[in-house]
């Protein structure tokens, strides 16, 4: 019998015919019959089903509240961009399969984009992965190069799922934090938040099969230096270590900032896959098109585990992108290109969150690239007595602002793994890529939460 999409969704109405054809434990309505062990999870996600992106989205939800949380862009993409897409769907030919590694176009105009930064020439077809986002890219990357066993070293705060992909292949994350400087009433800098060399290279031994950078930083909006990076790269080269360097933000660096590319630094390129993702260079996360690059031999793995679990990615939305590359690439120098007018844009906004938390007395830190901006929340004196004391601080933070102030952020502790939330549980993340109007709502209520504490 054919089930119309809408009527499964709407559960009430379909619960009591569903219940008929399923056990009533699959759809997770009571039962008091015990499970059957052959319905139990995979063990490779004992332990992972939470997510927090779940519990803070549903929350932000509410149409009354100010949704600073999730990394969702709500500026216009764009035009050219979007003009692209609209142009492509006309095209017969577009609305087919493609090549599963990577559309020819993209992978071409790809190509010629990142040439420009690295010193040596980029095979299109043997040296690039265009896979559903960067999330895609990182999936395939630990799925194809990691084993059972193997170690791989996890800065924290981290982007939430290294770790959880990282647990699915049965592999184990060492962890280790970024640590603050003591800042002597400075304003409080993403530069301020640097590795601790000797530690980091505690964390690397024999079992040491990969590092996991991310620069520019989600949470932290740290934007490594080069000096830093070449600590990361000198201990990869000792331990013939794999990098796997995500650079979704690449484009996103504020003034006196530089992005590097760790693929670039000596002996580098020979270990590293380099993610970024059409959703942060384009403000459009909905097209989920991401893309690795490195060397033929790794990417042949990443190949093979694309060609086994999802084949292909969207035909329209990536020849749609690599028209939208090209009109970039050859505008670099311009001050109009995206890459170039985006960080611009963003800067104004940045200083305009820093002022905005610093007049509640949060204690921002100031990020040198990304999209996000943490602060220290603990100086406020939220009374969250009614809320479930079971949960780390910030969780709590954001539960109660949501609720009491209408608006929403994301808990930094989301960010590490069990042991370090006490380290960073003071510190809520917002999200800053927001229209003008989504920012001057946020402002009238820290001007109302001002006056109330004054
Ligand atoms: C650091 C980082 N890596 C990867 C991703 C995933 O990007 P995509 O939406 O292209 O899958 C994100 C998204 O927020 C991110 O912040």
């Amino acid at each position: 019998m054919f089930l119309a999409p809408r009527r499964l969704c709407s559960f009430g109405s379909s619960a009591k015919f569903l219940k008929t054809i399923y056990p009533s434990n699959i759809l997770g309505l009571p039962t008091s019959a015990k499970m059957s062990l052959k319905l139990k999870n995979a063990r490779r996600i004992e332990g992972l089903d939470s997510n927090m992106w779940v519990e803070f989205t549903k929350l932000a939800a509410d149409p009354s509240v100010v949704n600073l949380g999730q990394g969702l862009p709500d500026i216009s993409p764009p035009i050219h961009v979007k003009e692209e897409l609209s142009k492509v769907a006309a095209i017969d030919g577009m609305n087919q399969y493609t090549r599963g590694f990577g559309h020819p176009s993209l992978v071409t105009a790809l190509s010629c984009l990142y040439e420009k930064f690295y010193p040596n020439k980029i095979n299109p077809n043997k040296e690039i992965l265009v896979t559903v986002g960067a999330y895609g890219s990182l999936f395939s990357a630990i799925q194809g190069l990691i084993d059972e066993g193997d170690e791989v070293i996890i800065i924290m705060p981290f982007f939430d799922c290294y770790e959880p992909m990282v647990r699915m292949v049965g592999a184990t994350p060492v962890f280790i934090p970024l640590r603050s400087k003591p800042v002597d009433g400075k304003k409080w800098s993403s530069s301020d938040w640097t590795l601790d060399p000797q530690e980091l290279a505690s964390k690397f031994s024999s079992k040491t099969k990969a590092i996991i950078v991310n620069t520019p930083h989600n949470p932290m909006g740290k934007v490594y230096t080069k000096e830093e990076l070449q600590v990361i790269a000198d201990l990869c080269i000792k331990y013939d270590t794999l990098c796997i360097s995500d650079e979704v933000y690449e484009w996103l660096v504020y003034t006196g900032n530089k992005h590097f590319k760790i693929a670039t630094f000596p002996g580098m390129w020979e270990r590293t896959i380099t993610i970024g993702s059409a959703g942060k260079t384009f403000s459009v996360t909905g097209w989920k098109l991401g893309w690795s690059i490195g060397p033929s031999y790794l990417i042949k793995h990443l190949q093979t585990v694309q060609q086994n679990t999802i084949y292909t990615c969207a035909t329209p939305l990536q020849e749609a992108l690599a028209q939208a590359f090209w009109i970039d690439i050859k505008r670099m120098d311009d001050p109009e290109c995206y890459f170039n007018s985006l960080p611009k844009e963003l800067e104004v906004k940045r200083d305009r969150m820093v002022r905005l938390l610093e007049s509640v007395g949060l204690r921002p830190i100031v990020p040198d690239g990304g999209y996000f901006i943490i602060a220290d929340v603990s100086l406020l004196d939220a009374d969250l007595s009614e809320m479930n004391n079971n949960e780390p601080y910030d969780y709590k933070f954001v539960k109660w602002m949501t609720k009491n102030k209408k608006l929403s952020a994301i808990p930094v502790s989301a960010f590490c793994n069990s042991e370090a939330k006490l380290q960073f549980e003071k510190f809520v993340r917002f999200c800053f890529i927001k229209k003008d109007s989504t920012l001057d709502a946020a402002e009238e209520i820290f001007k109302a939460w001002k006056n109330q504490k004054s």
